[in-house]
């Protein structure tokens, strides 16, 4: 007893020295670190690619083998299958001197081999239980394949559809963008890491990335605190409350220093302000793009990387080559490389790599686990959940299953551009075109079926997203001999479905575009299929808001799909022919045009507010546009109607710590049974400093039986009352609250409460 009182007194003792807590150190990893040279630490803080997956920068790793054999890598990615898994961890096992482990990373951004909706689509569906299962799916997956990290969730809010990244994310709004980085945190680690079919997750990219200027991808950043507090950073601190394992920073600057040497950002904020306990890893090269930024060579950014709290260097080698030089100049501490090491170590030990390094390299699995018709059909649903429907002309939609259909348009039997851009583990060759999938939900159905445009007819902008494989393939014909085809096509249909929008690679990473309209080869097809006077539907595939005030104003009625995923055509086929009453609410306002941008719901009334529907010079609005967007944060429409009446709420004064009860009846008075997400927005009448006009704080998904009413209770926290005043102190301030509930962020139906 007294012996194993004073070890642990030495240990404790050890940890104090090295700043770390009891809570933190864990004996083998000790044990470990006292046998490491400095060069086995830097190795650790190595991660390479040797290429496989998506090489977003211009490096990839050479030598990897031989850098494993010397113990100068700590992980890798872009590699997968379990006996690959099994070879690179033999090569650290069997060769290495110290025998440690490697972390296994990839980036499964919407599934792994089982695609589902790009981020932005999935966010649509308001549900976080299915997001969450959703992210078991796809840890269950990669763990099968021999990953054991993920680069993923990314919760960037964005507020700029311009940006080709916020396809990525979850939108625009902090409190849902919140809840979901929870539930994929949740999703993917579940309670025991060291589960094999759980893997860490890494929440990105901090920070503010969603904010580049001008939506120009890897663009500066600069940005208030007070609204870096309250509007942009909730997300990762969610994800850090989660127990997220990892976090990853971001390309851009923040109060001009480079996220990835930034110690405010790293050391101060996440660390000691959110207690962060887990390992930073940079981005793509993001260490050595600190010199492009302007701060040096690559031994002071290394150094100022590492100071700043980095522990793990992506690709560029910057800590590998400069650290130790560093050291001896006395530029960095090899203290400070040990805090790093260990962290990644603890990793490591929680992954459960120290007891058994390949306990991601079960063969039997992938078989087992990938793939499956379970997870397919999972895959479907979520698609289906996160459709929108925008518009719904005289009622068209639901199709009759025996409908005559002229299927038109450049992604109506595409299989190239339904996975969404960031899907590098998905086959694209395995997923379900629309046209596949009408026929299979709708087999009676005679549906004819012709191209009808190109994706664009602009050959230039066609290279630049052909980056990844074959996206726009533009056709030998002319676009009038596709077009004369479509319409003759046309002419025998009872209506005309045409499929139009954009290709994967139109969004993602540096996919920024400064026009987000539908392309014309598209905008002429659609036109001319409407002066068929046919009714038509519009099934519109895009990874951002567009701007389709053109199309909006057109007799047409618009579903968003964005990037379903593997099952995209029969998910399609599902709420087309009404099997799924479309249910997805949009997680980012659209705007009229990109002048708008960026807009979102929880804009400030300034001083001048304008009057709604009507200009009034002086006051904050455009002399050519209206400023509201064309549809609204939270706006989507369903084959039913619901109606909302009787807003209670529960106590008209309330004291700091007090909850406030709210209840609301809704009622489906459509022919449909169907689902609505019921949102709560609140409203901040004075404080400090200035409040937006409305923020969402609360929200419930629910399902009503056709003619069915459900009372449906929903609360505010303390915590939801709280902003970040300009001290940048978490407060509620006494006084007036409106609270608006209903459909989506243009709620009117408000009622009162009193802060004491
Ligand atoms: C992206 C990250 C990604 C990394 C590794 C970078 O270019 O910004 O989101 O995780 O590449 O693939």
């Amino acid at each position: 007893m007294t012996i194993k009182k004073n070890i642990f007194s030495i240990l404790l003792l050890t940890f104090a020295v090295f700043n770390i807590t009891a809570q933190e150190a864990i004996p083998e990893v000790e044990a470990l670190l006292n046998k490491m040279t400095l060069d086995e630490k830097i190795g650790q803080l190595n991660l390479l690619t040797p290429g496989g997956g998506i090489a977003t920068g211009s490096v990839v790793s050479k030598n990897v083998e031989l850098k494993i054999k010397e113990g100068q890598v700590g992980g890798l990615f872009g590699v997968s299958g379990p006996e690959k898994v099994r070879q690179a961890q033999e090569i650290a096992i069997k060769n290495s001197r110290l025998k440690i482990p490697l972390l296994i990373g990839s980036d499964i951004i919407h599934g792994y081999k089982t695609t589902y909706p790009i981020p932005l689509g999935v966010a649509s569906s308001w549900n976080m239980e299915l997001i969450e299962s959703a992210a078991k799916m796809a840890a269950k997956e990669a763990t099968a394949d021999g990953i054991n990290w993920n680069f993923s969730p990314m919760v960037d809010i964005s507020r700029d559809a311009r940006w080709g990244r916020i396809s990525e994310g979850s939108g625009e709004d902090p409190y849902l963008g919140s809840a979901i980085a929870t539930a994929m945190v949740k999703g993917y680690q579940g309670n025991d890491l060291s589960n094999s079919q759980t893997m860490m997750a890494t929440v990105k990219h901090l920070a503010l990335y969603g904010a580049v200027e001008a939506g120009r991808d890897y663009n500066s950043v600069d940005m208030s605190k007070v609204k870096m507090y309250n509007q942009y950073l909730p997300p990762y601190q969610a994800a850090v409350d989660a127990g997220v394992g990892s976090a990853m920073t971001s390309f851009n600057d923040i109060d001009g220093i480079p996220a990835t040497g930034n110690k405010w950002l790293i050391t101060d904020l996440l660390r000691k302000q959110w207690g962060f306990k887990g390992f930073v890893v940079s981005d793509y090269t993001s260490v050595n793009e600190m010199t492009a930024h302007g701060l040096g060579d690559l031994q002071a950014v290394s150094a100022q990387a590492l100071n700043a709290g980095l522990d793990m260097d992506m690709v560029g080698e910057g800590f590998l080559t400069t650290l130790k030089k560093s050291v001896k100049e006395g530029k960095v501490t090899e203290e400070a490389i040990t805090i790093a090491c260990r962290r990644i170590l603890t990793a490591k030990h929680q992954l459960g790599l120290f007891d058994d390094p390949y306990r991601y390299s079960d063969t039997s699995r992938p078989e087992k686990d990938i793939l499956t018709t379970e997870n397919r059909e999972a895959a479907r649903k979520i698609a289906t959940q996160s459709f929108v429907l925008l518009k719904n002309e005289n009622n068209v939609l639901p199709l009759k299953k025996d409908a005559k259909i002229a299927l038109v348009g450049p992604l109506a039997n595409d299989k190239n551009n339904m996975l969404g851009t960031w899907a590098p583990t998905g086959d694209p060759q395995l997923s379900i075109p629309v046209l596949e999938g009408l026929k299979n939900v709708a087999p009676k159905a005679r549906i004819s079926y012709t191209k009808g445009a190109n994706i664009t007819n602009d050959g230039e902008f066609a290279k630049r997203v052909n980056v990844f494989g074959l996206r726009v393939d533009i056709d030998t014909r002319t676009p009038e001999a596709m077009l004369s085809e479509a319409l003759q096509n046309s002419e025998n249909a009872d209506i005309i479905v045409a499929v139009v929008g954009e290709a994967s690679e139109f969004a993602g990473e540096a996919a920024s575009r400064t026009e987000i309209s539908i392309p014309p080869s598209q905008k002429k097809l659609i036109k001319a299929l409407v002066e068929t006077g046919k009714p038509v539907v519009l099934v519109l595939f895009s990874g951002r808001p567009l701007t389709i005030s053109d199309e909006f104003t057109l007799p047409v009625s618009i579903l968003q799909v964005w990037n379903p995923g593997v099952e995209a055509g029969n998910a399609i086929a599902d709420v087309i022919f009404g099997d799924y009453n479309p249910s997805g609410k949009l997680t980012a306002s659209w705007p009229r045009n990109v002048g708008q941008i960026p807009i979102y719901h929880s804009m400030k009334n300034t001083g001048r507010p304008a009057p709604t529907n009507r200009f009034e010079k002086f006051k904050s609005n455009y002399l050519d546009s209206e400023i509201s967007p064309l549809f609204p944060f939270g706006y989507g429409l369903s084959y039913t109607t619901f109606e909302y009446s009787d807003l209670v709420v529960e106590k008209k004064k309330i004291t700091q710590d007090e909850l406030v009860n709210i209840s609301v009846t809704v009622k489906n008075t459509g022919d449909y049974d169907g689902e609505e997400v019921v949102q709560l927005y609140l409203k901040d009448e004075v404080r400090s400093i200035t409040p937006p006009v409305r923020e969402l704080k609360g929200f419930k998904k629910i399902f009503l039986k056709k003619g069915e009413t459900k009372t449906v209770s929903l609360t505010l926290y303390a915590n939801d009352l709280k902003f970040y005043n300009s001290n940048l102190q978490f407060v509620s301030e006494p006084g007036k609250f409106v609270v608006f509930v209903g459909s989506d962020s243009t709620a009117e139906m408000s009622a009162e409460f009193e802060l004491e």
